[in-house]
């Protein structure tokens, strides 16, 4: 017996429906109720279905999210209510000036001059974008353009999975609604998809914003499908027959949007008068470099509804919002020259030579630029007017140059072929970017060796800095690491600035370095590709110096969370006679690496394998990791099937997403202190 049309469509309602709401769990709240292969399952029914019965595909199917065909260009589409802009608020002054410019026209208009009641949010630097909605359905997304007319990018903003096909809700299924907000690239996300682009030989995008706005605009949606977008609402232009929408605070209005779907600033919240406005800009742009996308600023808009309209418009922008701006983090500036330091692996890197610049509140004068092929994608010449960016914690960048600013005079800068601090000819492996000095004793790879050897996380030397690296070589006292530990006070006390006292104190930290954990030692040998973690996950896996001197590349392999490269790298460090011999001489000058400890049998922890994640409030990471390993327990640093537990801590992100998703169990701080008995 065939079964009946309606009973199909029923059972194609409910996938779709379904789909909807496990996508909204993912993608919006984070917090996914069933796993991947299942969501995947309940999508390729749905297909199937619509491939059979086609006439009951539904303009709302999750399914046509990709699949659009390529289009020739953009038709235009006129706003019903214009895209406005905002005025800016450059700093706290101006934020004053704006709190009172608004009582001042209030109170002209009868308001009793008291304090107003904001709302603040991010100012996402993103494209700006206006979805329709009908009866619930999405019909359109437009992006801004000039404010009166945009492009229709319905087909790509159908793509993206944080904007709702369907709008949630009984309530939102009937009348006409236009939500606007921004669509953007979170900073992981244009990483990736920068690294990417760099590995195929494309051209990098300067920014997450670029990066948002090209993808958006590509001609074909499954290019677009590919670029993770993300979408924030921040505001509703257009309501028509939908009773949901009559509140009197913009904080309501919004929360009904972030109901229908929606994600809506994080941190969204409201505050009253100049005082608390003034502190939360301060915060925000504290903590701005925390977030998973990229801000500009905050958004400042006045809450009642009934205000806003009093207040109404000027040409361009309300008078009832104001955007605060927060230190630009980029800035123009001229590239004085190109240098080239050595590194401890040798590796040859040109750093730019900066005419000294403000940007986000830091004066940069240096910016790496990676290596050779770097220079020639950006086209850089010495002289040049260059874009230079700083963000997060990394080291300052310079973008691109500005090359309409050219007067002629600018220089090519031509990559040395011999290392600059040894002169030795430089060697470039054939699918590598990086060049290298390949002589064992650069003095430039001493240098960085010895002081990469004594940093806090590697041996730990007081007092061994860059400085003091420097003197012992120029005098000779140093030839190699090893050497350090056959200085003396007497010796030291000869070199120009340095007393008795600062004396035995170096001869001191540097003896005390000799027991250290092995996973520091590991690390402070300086092995390409080995950093901390490395350093501890191999100390944990082979616990002894003797074990470790002992490694093979396959026997790398067949550890846990070491990939091929990093096996390669040790084994090839380990095999190397030069390489070799300083860990020997090291040892001989009574170097004893601690083992580290061996997984308590029996331990609570015993066989499962735990991930941490955010900041704890009473251990530190180290503390955290030894205890699970003390326990019989293994640390992991990425959250996959074989995860037993992920412990969060404060500000806990992706991995704790990863967990979720996963349906990985999560437990606090206080649980896994419990779990250990500490
Ligand atoms: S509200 C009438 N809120 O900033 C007010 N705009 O200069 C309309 N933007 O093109 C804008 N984050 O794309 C608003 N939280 C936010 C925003 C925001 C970013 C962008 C928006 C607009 C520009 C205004």
């Amino acid at each position: 017996m065939k079964t009946p049309t309606s009973t199909i469509k029923e059972k194609m309602d409910t996938l779709v429906d379904e789909l909807h709401e496990h996508s909204h769990r993912y993608y919006v709240l984070s917090q996914p109720t069933i796993s991947d292969a299942e969501y995947d399952e309940k999508f390729r029914e749905l297909e199937k279905l619509e491939r059979e019965y086609p006439d009951l595909v539904r303009s709302d199917s999750p399914t046509t999210r990709v699949g659009a065909q390529p289009l020739e260009g953009f038709s235009t589409v006129q706003h019903k209510i214009p895209m406005l802009s905002l005025n800016n608020a450059m700093n706290e002054q101006e934020l004053i000036d704006f709190d009172e410019q608004v009582r001042r026209f209030l109170s002209k208009d009868g308001h009793d001059g008291k304090e107003i009641d904001y709302t603040i949010e991010f100012k996402f630097d993103g494209v700006a974008v206006s979805l329709a909605y009908e009866n619930g359905t999405l019909i359109q997304g437009a992006t801004r353009g000039d404010g009166t007319t945009g492009e229709d990018v319905t087909s790509n903003v159908k793509t993206i999975k944080s904007i709702p096909l369907k709008l949630r809700g009984t309530k939102a299924q009937s009348g006409n609604v236009e939500i606007r907000g921004e669509v953007l690239f979170r900073k992981k996300e244009f990483e990736a998809l920068n690294a990417e682009r760099q590995e195929r030989g494309e051209e990098t995008f300067a920014n997450p914003r670029n990066a948002a706005s090209g993808s958006l605009r590509q001609l074909d949606p499954q290019e677009t499908a590919r670029r993770p977008l993300y979408f924030f609402a921040y505001g509703v232009a257009r309501v028509e027959g939908n009773g949901g929408f009559a509140h009197a605070t913009l904080r309501e209005a919004m929360e009904e949007v972030e109901s229908l779907g929606f994600s809506i600033s994080p941190g969204y919240k409201t505050v009253t008068g100049i005082k608390g406005l003034l502190e939360e800009y301060r915060k925000a742009e504290e903590g701005r470099e925390s977030l998973p996308f990229e801000v500009d600023g905050i958004v400042i808009k006045v809450d009642e509804i009934a205000l806003q309209e009093r207040l109404g418009f000027r040409q361009r922008s309300p008078r009832w919002a104001i955007a605060a701006k927060f230190k630009p983090v980029e800035a123009v500036t001229t590239l004085e020259d190109i240098i080239i330091q050595v590194g401890r692996t040798g590796a040859l890197t040109p750093v730019a030579v900066l005419k000294p610049v403000p940007v986000g509140g830091v004066v940069v004068s240096r910016a790496t630029l990676h290596n050779q092929d770097e220079i020639e994608r950006k086209g850089l010449l010495i002289g040049d007017r260059v874009v230079v960016r700083r963000q997060g914690d990394v080291i300052p960048a310079v973008v691109a140059a500005i090359t309409a600013s050219r007067t002629g005079h600018e220089k090519h800068f031509q990559f040395p072929t011999k290392c600059p601090q040894c002169a030795t000819p430089v060697e470039r492996v054939a699918d590598e970017a990086v060049t290298r000095c390949p002589n064992p004793s650069c003095p430039a790879k001493i240098h960085n060796r010895i002081l990469h050897y004594a940093t806090r996380d590697a041996m730990d030397i007081e007092g061994l800095g860059d400085k003091m690296v420097a003197l012992l070589l120029e005098h000779d006292v140093v030839r190699e690491l090893p050497d350090i530990y056959k200085l003396t006070v007497a010796q030291l006390q000869e070199l120009p600035r340095m007393g008795e006292l600062s004396s035995a104190n170096l001869v001191e930290a540097i003896a005390s370095s000799k027991e250290r954990p092995l996973s520091r030692f590991i690390f402070a040998l300086g092995i390409r590709h080995v950093g901390t973690k490395t350093g501890a996950v191999i100390a944990r896996q082979c616990r002894t110096v003797e074990n470790f001197l002992k490694l093979t590349e396959e026997a790398l392999l067949e550890m846990e969370e070491i990939g091929p490269e990093t096996a390669r790298s040790v084994a090839h460090f380990l095999a190397d006679h030069r390489d070799r011999e300083i860990v020997e001489k090291l040892l001989a000058h009574g170097v004893h690496p601690t083992p580290e400890a061996a997984p308590v049998k029996g331990g609570a922890l015993e066989g499962k394998t735990l991930v941490l994640t955010g900041t704890l409030a009473t251990l530190s990471r180290k503390e955290a990791e030894d205890l699970v390993v003390k326990n019989g327990g293994k640390v992991s640093s990425s959250v996959s099937k074989k995860t037993s537990f992920v412990v969060a801590g404060e500000a806990a992100g992706s991995k704790l997403d990863a967990a979720k998703k996963l349906s990985i169990p999560v437990i606090s701080e206080d649980e896994f202190r419990e779990m250990v008995g500490a």
